[in-house]
């Protein structure tokens, strides 16, 4: 009994190990597009970004669409408002509201972002880590959702309560 038990768990220790390394290994330094290049790199090394479909209104409902169904909503809040993760639509950001940031963190998760020597900043009341996103979610899906997040982010009040 207390072998299969053991077996049991060996296996779901496997199943574990399988799966983080599918899906939890933050990528290595991916191509992007030459039209989200911006020039030169940042303080942590990485090269500038800046999103082409900033402000592109297809761009905002299709990452508007993403972060409804691609599990955002259920951490940040339907609107972006936050909930049991950070919200997206006020001033203070965890590691930088810029193009770069956001991509990397969005793609590679927030144990990445301090791999890259990114500080946590404590202007936001987090308890835990982003998932990595980007064997999920292509280029241009990251960039749709970061328009819609900048769209979104100009918004006063989110329209969800915050649910604590
Ligand atoms: C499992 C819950 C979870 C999911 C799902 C999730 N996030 Fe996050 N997200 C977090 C946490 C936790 C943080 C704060 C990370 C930290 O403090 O290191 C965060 C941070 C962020 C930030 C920075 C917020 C700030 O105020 O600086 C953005 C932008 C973001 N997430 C976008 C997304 C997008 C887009 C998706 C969907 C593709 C998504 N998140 C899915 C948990 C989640």
């Amino acid at each position: 009994m207390l072998r299969r038990r053991t077996a049991r768990c060996a296996l779901l220790a496997l199943a574990c190990a399988t799966l983080l390394a599918a899906c939890g290994t933050p990528p290595g330094p991916e191509p992007v597009s030459d039209a989200a290049r911006a020039g030169g790199s940042n303080e942590h090394g990485l090269a500038r970004l800046r999103n082409p479909l900033e402000g592109d209104a297809a761009a905002i409902a299709a990452g508007g669409a993403l972060f409804a169904g691609r599990a955002c909503a259920g951490c940040h809040g339907a609107a972006g408002g936050g909930g049991m993760c950070p919200p997206l639509v006020n001033d203070a950001w965890v590691y930088g509201d810029d193009d770069t940031t956001l991509y990397h963190l969005i793609r590679e998760g927030s144990m990445a972002m301090r791999a890259h020597g990114y500080v946590r900043g404590d202007a936001e009341k987090v308890a835990g880590d982003m998932p990595p996103f980007g064997g999920a979610l292509s280029e241009q899906e990251t960039w749709q959702l970061i328009a819609w997040i900048r769209a979104n982010h100009a918004h006063a009040a989110p329209t969800e309560p915050a649910t604590r």
